[in-house]
């Protein structure tokens, strides 16, 4: 099979210079999603017609099996597949699909294909209850399709009809140049329309069948902002309710965001409004708490990721604690049993089993080992201005509060440091480490008053 999809148009009621397929439903351009549903269907020529903002829509897509054919102008559905035909393999049926259409599922692809075989041309159908806008499928007495006519070509019985075309159509492909070079634009919109193919079809004797989608919000397409905004709301449902499904807790399924894959393991809860962006994996028992970003992550079983954390690039094993208001950098990797608490931010180092930095502490670059206790407000130094160097600290080691490990140093297991202590050189294990100060009293001190004026 070939799959023709057709992205030319402009999408001037997005308001925006971005192309209409290229703007984003669920962190992926719609055009992406449509083009990962017809790869699932194994076509051999996948072809997609560009006109506006063709280089930008050509670079997103980027992908060895996409060709791409150019309609300079856009003249018409018709006239757009048209510019595919040179592409296409002609002994095999051809589907049309849409790159402004982003949730139509394989499966009603399927029951199309298959209803319209090799040699009949298909057309998904939907009846809707306000069909304003689109084109109707008229049918004879005997209920078999005469044509499709566009709402601004109608009648006013026409008009009446609440089947409607999809758009979405499959074709054998021999005869579609024929088909395509005999259409006419006298028609409302002046434009060469793939939907007269219908009664070219019928006239060289072609039977025209339909077939229906699962859904009708499968066959919605975006035209404005607003309708984006509809489709991914639906997407989002569809998303928490495959979720629901699997057994995951949402305390609110409209209030989650998936923008790539979430897997979950058993007994999963997740609170209101967390965003999970490219590949989370959640293990069993795993439970987030309220406005948590978490991106690119694997979370061990029976971690808690409390309020307002952010995780990015990070993994996480069992039994981990992290937040309220944690932040996980790209690189960092935490053991079973670690906590971070709140107004921790760690780039690019590494947790040890059972560690702990629960209060207000940066830690990047850095080697921790197992039972560590990082005090609060302390700070891997880890930058020079110039370049970025590791801190290395042992098993067992006591940072007290307020420290400033500047790197590179290591510290040797179970060493402890004082709190305030500003450690630039190596320290041996077992040491304890401090800075020398005194602390000077003064009796009879007064403070300044503000003068009046
Ligand atoms: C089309 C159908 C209509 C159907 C509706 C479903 C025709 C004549 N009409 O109408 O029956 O109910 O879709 O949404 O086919 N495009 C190009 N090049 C062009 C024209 C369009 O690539 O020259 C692309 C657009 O970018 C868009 C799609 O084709 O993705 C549909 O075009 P649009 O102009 O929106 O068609 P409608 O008038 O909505
Ligand atoms: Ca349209």
């Amino acid at each position: 099979m070939n799959i023709v999809i057709l992205a030319a148009g402009m999408g001037k009621r997005m308001r925006s210079a971005l192309p209409k397929v290229l703007h984003p439903l669920a962190g992926k351009p719609l055009l992406a999603h449509v083009l990962d549903t017809a790869r699932s269907l194994s076509p051999t020529r996948l072809v997609v017609v560009v006109g506006h903002g063709a280089d930008k829509v050509r670079e997103s897509v980027g992908a060895p099996d996409v060709q791409f054919a150019l309609q300079d102008r856009q003249l018409g559905t018709g006239h757009a597949v048209q510019q595919a035909l040179p592409l296409l393999d002609p002994s095999v049926p051809t589907l049309v699909l849409y790159g402004d259409v982003p949730l139509t599922r394989a499966s009603s692809l399927k029951r199309l294909i298959d209803a319209a075989g090799p040699e009949r041309y298909g057309v998904l159908t939907v009846t809707v209850g306000d069909p304003t806008g689109y084109g109707r499928i008229v049918r004879d007495a005997a209920g078999k399709v005469k044509k499709i006519v566009e709402q601004k070509d109608a009648s006013e019985e026409e008009r009446r009809i609440a089947e409607i075309n999809t758009g979405i159509v499959i074709t054998p492909t021999r005869t579609l140049e024929t088909w395509l070079a005999s259409l006419k634009n006298d028609n409302a919109q002046g434009e060469f329309y793939l939907t007269d193919v219908v009664e070219r079809a019928i006239d060289s004797g072609v039977e025209v069948v339909t077939a229906q989608p699962d859904a009708e919000w499968e066959t919605l397409g975006v035209n404005s902002k607003i309708q984006l905004a509809e489709l991914e709301r639906i997407h989002q449902r569809n998303v928490a309710n495959a979720l629901l499904d699997a057994g995951v807790t949402l305390m609110d399924p409209a209030r989650i965001d998936v923008r790539g894959t979430l897997e979950c393991g058993a007994d999963v809860s997740i609170d209101v409004n967390c965003v999970f962006e490219g590949r989370v994996t959640l293990a069993d028992n795993v439970t987030i708490g309220p406005n948590c970003v978490i991106r690119d992550a694997t979370i061990g079983a029976g971690t808690r990721i409390d309020a307002y954390t952010h995780i990015e690039g990070a993994s996480a094993g069992a039994n981990v604690v992290l937040g309220p208001y944690a932040r996980l950098r790209p690189g960092t990797k935490l053991s079973d049993e670690a906590h971070v608490g709140n107004f921790v931010e760690v780039k690019n180092a590494v947790l040890g089993h059972g560690s702990k930095a629960n209060h207000l502490t940066y830690i990047g670059d850095s080697d921790i080992g197992a039972r560590v206790n990082v005090g609060a407000g302390t700070i891997t130094c880890n930058y020079d201005g110039a370049n970025k160097h590791r801190t290395v600290i042992g098993d067992d080691v006591f940072i007290g509060s307020d420290t400033q490990l500047v790197a590179p140093v290591r510290v040797g297991r179970g060493v402890t440091i004082a709190a305030g202590t500003t450690v630039w050189k190596d320290v041996e294990e077992d040491e304890l480490v401090l800075n020398e100060k005194t602390q000077v009293s003064k009796t009879g001190y007064k403070r300044p008053v503000k003068k009046k004026s």
